[in-house]
């Protein structure tokens, strides 16, 4: 087979969606002991959004992909590679990816697979497709992140349940002539010497579902909230730095910088030690808390319909999550 290996792989498109039903920090105060001062104090987080009974992880994918194949200008035809991120996928297997793949009527000898990397899902989601797309066998990717974490918080414990939020991102990744663009540097990392730091611990093959589980709550997440605030401030400001250096580009050629949305003070921290004024920082977490994977590209959607990004914008990505795994990718538009 005669491969033309591209110039660039670009971000052809955004998308995203969020469920109707928000859930405020005073509605949280109805049920729970806490107040919308120490959420918003602690975490910069107002409200989330909840998906509607039914609503699955694939069909908050749908919504986000029918947009960013829009966006790209192109159909579901053209799509030749389907990854999806999530922590909570509609069910064990089939991967999310494939019922996406039907719901989009996505012809089907194309590969689709999910990836778990939790809140760094997106970014790693984007170095495999972009690395696979230089093979020159696939043109356009779907690389879409969704997360339904209301399915698996414990809506009693006030120490995780205020902190996250569903939603889906997405965007077409498409091979380009043009050099010099596109994913410029993707750097990666995982460390699995301390899980229980970030879980949720039952409902696979250690722990299969059973009444003794689902009494214990061992299908919730599990967080200690403090000892990942040290990782993440860390280790975001970290790679964040070490992306720049192996592409060359200093801090302050960044035009845009989208971290992971889980905690305002982590973000801040981050553009702090980058010296990115606040101004070149997107922060969206107010209005949608921690959606994991689909955090950056939401955020990402969001700064693209707003005009924030223009052609040759350094845009810099970098998150944290459960593994631990962290990742940090850097795009030109
Ligand atoms: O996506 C990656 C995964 N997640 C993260 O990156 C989250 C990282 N961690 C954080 O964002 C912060 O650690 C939190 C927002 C989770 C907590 O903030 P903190 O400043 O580290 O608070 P804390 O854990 O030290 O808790 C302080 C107090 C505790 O009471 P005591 O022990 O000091 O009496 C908690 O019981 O706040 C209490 N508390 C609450 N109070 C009101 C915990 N949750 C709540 C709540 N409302 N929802």
């Amino acid at each position: 087979m005669d491969l033309k290996k591209p110039n660039s792989i670009v971000i052809s498109g955004t998308g995203s969606y969020v469920p109707e039903k928000s859930l405020t920090n005073d509605d949280l105060a109805k049920f729970l002991d806490t107040s919308d001062e120490w959420i918003f104090e602690r975490s910069g987080i107002r409200r989330r959004h909840i998906a509607a009974d039914g609503e699955a992880t694939s069909d908050m994918a749908l919504e986000a992909s029918k947009k960013a194949l829009e966006r790209a200008g192109i159909g579901a035809s053209d799509v030749d590679l389907v990854v999806v991120t999530t922590v909570n996928p509609d069910m064990m297997f089939p991967s999310t990816a494939c019922l996406l793949q039907a719901k989009l009527g996505i012809r089907n000898n194309i590969p689709c697979f999910d990836l778990s990397a939790a809140c760094s899902g997106f970014v790693y989601g984007v170095e495999v497709a972009t690395r696979m797309m230089q093979s020159g066998l696939y043109k356009n990717a779907l690389v879409v992140s969704s997360e339904k974490m209301s399915s698996i918080v414990d809506w009693e414990d006030r120490s995780t349940c205020v902190l996250f939020g569903d939603g889906a991102g997405a965007v077409v990744l498409s091979a380009s002539d043009e050099a010099d663009t596109g994913i410029i540097g993707t750097v990666l990392g995982a460390d699995g010497s301390d899980t229980a730091m970030l879980r949720m611990p039952a409902g696979g093959s250690l722990m299969p579902t059973s009444a003794e589980t689902v009494a214990k709550k061992l299908h919730f997440v599990q967080m200690d909230g403090r000892e990942v605030f040290k990782h993440a401030v860390k280790i975001m400001q970290e790679k964040a730095l070490e992306v720049l250096d192996h592409c060359g580009v200093s801090a302050d050629k960044v035009s845009l910088l989208i971290p992971h949305q889980a905690n305002t003070r982590i973000i801040h921290s981050v553009a702090k030690r980058l010296n990115i004024p606040s101004e070149k920082v997107y922060v969206n977490i107010e209005n949608y808390a921690n959606t994991s994977s689909a955090s950056i590209p939401i955020a990402l959607d969001e700064a693209a319909r707003a005009g924030k990004i223009k052609k040759g914008d350094y845009v810099l990505f970098v998150a944290f999550g459960a593994g631990l795994t962290w990742g940090a990718t850097l795009v030109k538009f």
